[in-house]
């Protein structure tokens, strides 16, 4: 039976660099896993108003459904600000209600933090950590992933020249997979 991992880029740039890195990180999953992108670009902001008497937007319930139907979530995060663009923190923040319905609970995830800067989007990886940890999702702790100088290890058709970097990316996703392992029922 396969595995599917939900791909979850907090960028909407066309030529992204997480997004690069992301999609190149997870073709590093094993066979036997199946990579899901879930978009958060279409979702409606959140307000707590619609959560009464089913009043869910459609991009909502879908969202919600897209992520539930995934065993383990891969995060991958810009730093906007020192913390996570809004964009990907309104879809945290969608997933997480109904108050008591999260589709976040137990699943385990991995962040990685893609910044061309030196600083390596620390700041975006340790509030998405954060709220990682309020909304009980097991998160692969070693190795964390701060990709930084990014445009270093990206050519012109961003893809990752790096070997060394090749080969970290490498070991996050076999802890990754030694997390789902250890989670799966
Ligand atoms: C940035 N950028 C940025 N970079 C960083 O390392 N720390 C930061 O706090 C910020 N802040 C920030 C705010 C806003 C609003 C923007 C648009 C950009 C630069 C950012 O890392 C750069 O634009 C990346 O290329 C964004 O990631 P993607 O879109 O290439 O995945």
């Amino acid at each position: 039976m396969s595995t599917t991992v939900g791909l979850i880029v907090g960028s909407l740039r066309k030529g992204s660099f997480t997004k690069a890195v992301a999609e190149q990180t997870a073709a590093l999953l094993p066979e036997g896993y199946v990579v899901k992108q879930i978009n958060i670009g279409d979702l409606d902001l959140y307000n707590q108003d619609l959560d009464d008497e089913n009043r869910a937007p459609e991009s909502w319930k879908k969202f919600r459904a897209d992520v539930q139907s995934v065993d383990a979530v891969i995060f991958a995060t810009p730093e906007y600000n020192r913390s996570v663009p809004g964009v990907l923190k309104n879809a945290i923040d969608v997933g997480s209600r109904p108050y008591g319905a999260s589709v976040w609970d137990k699943k385990p995830a991995i962040i990685l933090s893609v910044s061309p800067g030196a600083i390596s989007g620390f700041g975006a990886n340790h509030h998405l950590r954060q709220s990682l940890v309020f909304l009980n999702m097991p998160v692969v702790q070693q190795p964390e992933v701060y990709l930084g100088n990014v445009t270093n290890i990206l050519d012109d058709n961003l893809k990752i020249t790096s070997e060394g970097t090749l080969k970290f990316l490498q070991s996050a996703m076999d802890a990754f997979v030694d997390l789902i392992q250890r989670f799966k029922d």
